[in-house]
């Protein structure tokens, strides 16, 4: 599949050129002004440049695309790396010394994302940043969505930076680069699904090609507002289904399109899914080469994950469950035998605990008293249902949970059988 074995084409087209960064016009001028006494030869303002606005706008694109065009030579850093003084004492080496002979400007000094440096060294590599700016015989620029955090408030500071303010791109903008990106393509696409696929991102650029490649990975050349349109089912969850159909979906699917929608479709946590595919590849997929695609689909799935749990980057949660349907769907070569499903290790694990099974009679003693009936009969016929509504149903969990009074554990035990259960 594309997006498994092609680039991303938020890489693929990532901006050469500054011109090629749609949208913010004023944010551009005002860091293309900030760059100019720096390309002159001199040192300039000894300020940073800070730009910050909301994800997929094109921050770090526009500073790349710059470094690009004007032949700097790009020191980058993502803040979110950084684990220890020592990797900004290296930059501030490279940002004190000149490139060149003349003494003319030959490196960009980035430190992207300075709103994810970890908190525990936050304050001591903020302040190491703040140094090397005072000393930098070089341009610094950092970037990030929230400039007003506590703790990047040293970096605000009216001495160490110019702030440089970014803002969702507007729909016609972004279907502007969509219209670029569609001809390099050879796809023929309708200006008003592009204007739609833009509208349904809210000013991100990111999201807006990604979504652009999906449509297009799922239905060929020819891109129309009622392709889009169809598609759009796919950001969102119609009708529930259990994690057996739901693998059976991914796993057997003879069209893409069923196995995407099985994972949307699927309401639990897409971590617990995600298990529950990991665990049965090996047994369903016996190809090698099935393995390994699969494999990776899976981890690209886990990547997307993690990085959608950064605030501002929900919108990539919907790359994972790509990743995880039709990615790990289109990974078979021939048709898997019928096999039946197994249960992640883990959970099989936590259910024969000792610590669970304790729980589970304790829950069991309860109802049985509640419902005069025996154990085995609430094991059989009523467990199953109860712990499926305590997922489902949050009135009646919190009822059930006063009436039993059940402790905080006991609840998570029932959550937790409840994803068990499978509801035809
Ligand atoms: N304004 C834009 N113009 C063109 N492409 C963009 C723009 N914004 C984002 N992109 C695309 O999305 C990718 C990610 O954008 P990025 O610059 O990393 O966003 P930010 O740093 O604002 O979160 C870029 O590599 C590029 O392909
Ligand atoms: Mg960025």
């Amino acid at each position: 599949m594309a997006m498994v074995r092609g680039l991303p084409w938020t890489v693929k087209y990532r901006p050469r050129l500054v011109n090629e960064v749609v949208g913010n016009r004023k944010a551009k001028k005002e860091f293309m002004d900030w760059l100019k006494p720096w390309l002159m030869g001199r040192v300039g303002e000894r300020k940073a440049a800070f730009l910050y606005g909301p994800p997929g706008v094109g921050k770090t694109a526009l500073v790349e695309a710059a470094a690009n065009q004007l032949g700097l030579e790009l020191v980058e850093l993502n803040a979110g790396e950084i684990e220890s003084i020592e990797q900004v004492r290296r930059v501030t080496s490279l940002a004190r010394s000149h490139g060149s002979l003349f003494g003319r400007v030959k490196r960009l000094i980035f430190f992207d994302e300075v709103d994810n440096i970890s908190a525990s060294v936050a304050s001591s590599i903020i302040n190491e940043i703040v140094k090397m700016i005072k000393v930098s015989e070089n341009p610094v620029v950092l970037a990030a969505n929230d400039a007003w955090l506590d703790k990047l408030r040293p970096l605000r500071s009216e001495d160490v930076s110019v702030l440089i303010r970014f803002y969702k791109v507007s729909s016609r903008e972004i279907a502007e680069r969509l219209t670029y990106i569609c001809r390099a393509e050879r796809l023929s696409c309708d200006r008003n699904a592009l204007m739609r696929i833009a509208e349904r991102n809210d000013g991100d650029v990111r999201s807006s090609i990604l979504d652009l490649q999906l449509v297009a990975s799922l239905v060929g050349r020819r891109i129309t507002e009622d392709s889009v349109k169809s598609l759009a089912g796919f950001g969102y969850r119609d009708r529930e289904i259990d994690v057996f159909k739901a693998l059976g979906r991914i796993f057997y699917a003879r069209q893409i399109g069923a196995a995407v929608m099985a994972v949307n479709q699927f309401t639990y946590e897409p971590d617990l899914l995600l298990r529950w595919i990991a665990e049965n590849i090996p047994n369903i997929y016996k190809d090698p080469e099935e393995l390994f695609s699969a494999y990776e689909a899976l981890s690209l799935a886990d990547l997307y994950k993690a990085r959608s749990n950064k605030p501002g980057y929900w919108r990539l949660e919907r790359y994972s469950r790509l990743f995880m349907s039709a990615g790990v769907s289109l990974s078979k070569k021939r048709w898997p035998k019928g096999s039946r499903f197994k249960y992640p290790r883990y959970l099989r694990e936590l259910v024969a605990s000792r610590r669970v099974r304790e729980l589970r009679s304790k829950i069991l003693a309860k109802l049985s008293r509640r419902l005069h009936a025996s154990q085995r009969k609430i094991i059989s016929e009523y467990l199953p249902y109860l712990a499926f509504l305590f997922n489902h149903d949050e009135k009646f969990a919190e009822r059930l949970s006063r009436i039993l009074r059940l402790s905080k554990e006991e609840v998570e035990h029932l959550r937790l059988l409840g994803r068990l259960y499978t509801v035809e």
